[in-house]
């Protein structure tokens, strides 16, 4: 695609969450201190909120590389479980063996067993679960239940949840108002400024290669924030377009058509007033017709050195 043309080593707005491409803008870190420090409280449950796209994933797996030895760690990126396969997901995590044909109290009981087990080692669980949004209400139930697991000084297991604003809506609800009053510490994560935007960027960019800061114009910069209203997600899949836009017009510069023109091609962005999909396509459409054509030459190439 358009790595050679700007020299770059890998793609630099991939949607996935990719930790080594984290740059620790403020809200993250924030978020990241008020977890490591609950998780020495020791107490019940934890919750980082945010928007679709804020980067709770990312921060999860930040966390998971980061969670200090003290901890034996949990993860359950898909929690939409039933509260006994919710169990058995645990009990996995924990390296629990002999799952086979055991019942609900038998299998409770094994976690409560290796549990204490951690304690007695001096171990902390964790159990970070990613998307608590999709939680079912019995499933609430059972996580409460786990954390009611304590020994006289502190509580066997803590509760790490990351998840969209629909999570604050269920937590709010009377049916969960046990659960809510054990959530002892909670962030809501932030989009980025302006500021942080043009640094989240360049960050990105240099990660992949690239070190240019006038590739950006303030102009584009200020358009990205605007149509992205500093949803990371949102800006990444602007920038891979604007990207592949101005490489297909053979430039090096993004301007704040560019961002307009990718705004205008991304469904989750409000419409910005002209119709111009069509173009987008289109200049989309050359950039990649560009891009195979040089795969193509490439093979050739290839194929003449081969004979
Ligand atoms: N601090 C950051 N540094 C680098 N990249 C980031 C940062 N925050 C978010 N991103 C990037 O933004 C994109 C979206 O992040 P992520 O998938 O973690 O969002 P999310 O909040 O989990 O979204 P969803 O609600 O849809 O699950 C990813 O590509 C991620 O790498
Ligand atoms: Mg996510």
């Amino acid at each position: 695609m358009y790595l050679y043309h700007f020299g770059l080593r890998e793609l630099p707005f991939s949607l996935t969450p990719n930790t080594s491409f984290y740059l620790p803008l403020q809200s993250h870190s924030e978020a990241m201190q008020v977890l490591l420090t609950a998780l020495k409280t020791g107490e019940g449950f934890i919750k980082v909120t945010g928007e679709v796209g804020t980067g709770k994933t990312l921060l999860c797996r930040k966390l998971l590389n980061e969670i200090p030895d003290a901890f034996e760690v949990a993860y359950i990126p898909n929690p939409a479980l039933s509260p006994e396969e919710m169990r058995y997901a645990l009990a996995s995590e924990l390296g629990i063996k002999g799952l086979t044909r055991i019942n609900q109290q038998q299998l409770s009981q094994k976690i409560q067993l290796k549990l204490l087990e951690f304690n007695q080692q001096g171990k902390g669980v964790v159990l970070i679960i990613d998307e608590a949004q999709t939680i079912p209400w019995e499933t609430f139930e059972a996580l409460r239940l786990f954390t009611n697991l304590e020994t006289e000084s502190r509580k066997l297991i803590q509760v790490v949840l990351f998840g969209q604003p629909e999570l604050d809506k269920m937590l709010s609800s009377h049916r969960l108002r046990q659960l809510r009053q054990r959530i002892t510490f909670s962030y809501q994560l932030r989009g980025l400024s302006k500021e942080e935007l043009k640094e989240y960027v360049l960050h990105r960019m240099s990660v992949a290669g690239y070190n240019d800061p006038g590739l950006f114009d303030n102009a584009s910069l200020s358009a990205l924030h605007k149509y992205s209203k500093g949803i990371p997600r949102l800006v990444n899949v602007m920038c891979h377009k604007a990207l592949m836009l101005v490489y297909g017009e053979g430039q090096t510069a993004i301007h704040k058509k560019h961002i307009a023109l990718a705004a205008n091609d991304t469904d989750s962005i409000e419409a910005v007033g002209i119709n111009i999909k069509a173009i987008v396509a289109a200049l989309l459409l050359m950039a990649l017709t560009i891009a195979l054509t040089l795969v193509v030459v490439d093979m050739s190439t290839v194929k003449e050195w081969i004979q």
